[in-house]
């Protein structure tokens, strides 16, 4: 199973805390942002991991994590020179992934839940694989339409939301995603989006999704980034 973490994009909404870093690369709590990602995966046991970045940052990460030595894994890296949404990032990733399956998870999602059961599950399994977060504020996110555990359609952002769940930002996907991206269009607001992707599989009948039980946030407003220090607080991952 390969990694990737997608640390692209621009951070607009924590403007002016990006204006001259990157996103992924602000504090929470005691770690760089982009350490949470890395440890749901290492957790998990997936150690051959590719970071996805914008140009301009992407020194910074090489000079952070380098070849993941420190961390027990190997890290590779790939730019995206523009921010054209979260599926096109991971469209990068195609040679890496190869015929493998691939967990894919948002560089500003922070997960309290241990998630290593179900990503070493998905290994050599078909289709895609979503988690779900019961929120008061889902339509904020991609919301999940169901039917009992069955997932009838993912709707990005809402207005008009269809359920309180939203999906978090991990993904599990089997080497069939970089046709399904192939095939798709940008969205209205100019991006590939992944909620598209998880349609795709929905479609195929192809999608199956767990709910997360504990707490979960992103990181990418100043509401959400003081909900992950508080979270990552309790964590402490990478204590010494
Ligand atoms: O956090 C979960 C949510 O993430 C999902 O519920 C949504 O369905 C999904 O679209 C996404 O929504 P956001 O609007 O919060 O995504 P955002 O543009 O903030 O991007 C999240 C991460 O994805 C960002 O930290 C880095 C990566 N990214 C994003 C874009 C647009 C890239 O690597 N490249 C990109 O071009």
């Amino acid at each position: 199973m390969k990694g990737i973490i997608l640390a692209g994009g621009e951070g607009n909404r924590l403007k002016p805390l990006t204006e001259v870093t990157n996103k992924h690369l602000l504090p929470i709590y005691n770690q760089p942002m982009i350490y949470y990602p890395l440890q749901t995966l290492l957790k998990a046991g997936v150690n051959d991991i590719l970071v996805v970045s914008g140009s301009k940052h992407a020194g910074m990460f090489l000079q952070l994590l380098g070849e993941g030595d420190k961390f027990g894994c190997t890290i590779h890296y790939r730019v995206q020179e523009h921010a054209a949404g979260i599926a096109h990032a991971l469209s990068l990733t195609r040679n890496f992934v190869g015929n493998e399956n691939c967990a894919v998870i948002l560089g500003d999602n922070i997960y309290e839940d241990d998630l290593s059961k179900e990503i070493h599950d998905f290994d050599g399994k078909e289709g895609a694989h979503i988690f779900l977060k019961e929120l008061d504020d889902a339509n904020r996110f991609g919301v999940a339409e169901l039917d009992g555990d069955k997932v009838l359609g993912i709707e990005e952002k809402p207005k008009h939301p269809k359920s309180n769940y939203a999906v978090t930002g991990l993904y599990l996907y089997d080497s069939d995603v970089f046709d399904v991206i192939a095939g798709l269009n940008p969205s209205r607001r100019g991006e590939y989006e992944i909620t598209d992707v998880n349609n795709a599989y929905i479609k195929k009948g192809n999608l199956t999704a767990s709910v997360l039980q504990k707490r979960w946030t992103d990181a990418g407003t100043f509401e959400s980034l003081y909900r992950a220090n508080r979270i990552a607080r309790d964590l402490n991952t990478f204590k010494k």
